[in-house]
């Protein structure tokens, strides 16, 4: 049974595809199994895929489109390692399906204040779910950090007062030229942007640190990523 992170936020333009399309490549690269599940018939991952990939495989992305799944629950028995669902930007009753098939539910936000606002609705359902199924790990993930944004702790401390008890990723993503470009040739794997990348590995990382934190589960067989892929991406961009 694979691990499954859902990649949720009622808001569009967070990065929900951007990261869960470079998370899934990221194990895929280290030698795991890996795919990234598009939850909305109309995803714009799936049409990126089929337009430019083979075979729902574009670059080290594996695509599972909507048509070649009928419930979520079918995900459990699949035969990867680990999955990301891509979700669609509105709350629905498909995202209580998700969430309750789900191991983990990663939350991008951006951190301006209108952002700040947007995400207590999709934060308020995970706190309902969780009433249903307390194991649910979630996670905030801070993305499209300006390098400039001096104000960063400020957001993080906030998000941990308001975040309802849910931890807040250390790994922030930087605002990237390659994050947006890598979808040219498939994931920022396909690029040469090192720092893109450690942010993708470390972030990936904490995922599977809060998951043990949480209980035992067994830890999806992934090298450890190259001293070049490897550090934290936390110290740099809270620096810059
Ligand atoms: N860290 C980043 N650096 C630069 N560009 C980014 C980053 N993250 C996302 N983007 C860009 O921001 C835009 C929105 O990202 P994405 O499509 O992943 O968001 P989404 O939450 O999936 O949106 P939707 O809800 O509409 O599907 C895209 O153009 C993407 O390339
Ligand atoms: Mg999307």
């Amino acid at each position: 049974m694979p691990i499954i992170v859902a990649v949720a936020h009622q808001k569009g333009g967070v990065g929900k595809s951007t990261l869960a399309a470079n998370l899934a490549a990221y194990y895929t690269v280290n030698g795991s199994k890996s795919a990234v599940v598009d939850a909305d018939i109309q995803g714009s991952l799936t049409n990126l895929v089929e337009t430019y990939g083979e075979n729902n495989i574009y670059g080290s992305i594996n695509l599972v489109p909507r048509n070649e799944y009928d419930r979520f629950e079918d995900l459990l028995e699949r035969d990867e390692d680990i999955l990301f669902i891509d979700t669609p930007p509105y709350l629905s009753t498909d995202l209580d399906e998700i969430f309750l098939i789900s191991d983990y539910v990663l939350v991008p936000t951006k951190i301006s204040p209108l952002d700040m606002l947007a995400i207590e609705a999709t934060l308020d359902l995970l706190v309902d779910v969780r009433k249903k199924k307390p194991s649910l790990v979630v996670g905030i993930v801070i993305n499209l950090v300006n390098q400039s944004e001096g104000f960063l702790q400020k957001i993080k401390d906030y998000l941990k007062e308001r975040g309802r008890g849910i931890e807040v990723h250390d790994t922030v993503i930087i605002k990237r030229t390659e994050f947006q470009r890598s979808f040219l040739t498939g994931s920022i794997f396909e690029t040469k942007d090192k720092k893109a990348q450690k942010e993708i590995a470390t972030l990936a990382e904490e995922i599977i640190t809060n998951l043990e934190k949480e209980r035992d589960i067994v830890e999806p067989e992934v090298e450890a990523p190259t001293t070049e892929t490897a550090g934290t991406a936390t110290t740099e961009a809270v620096e810059a």
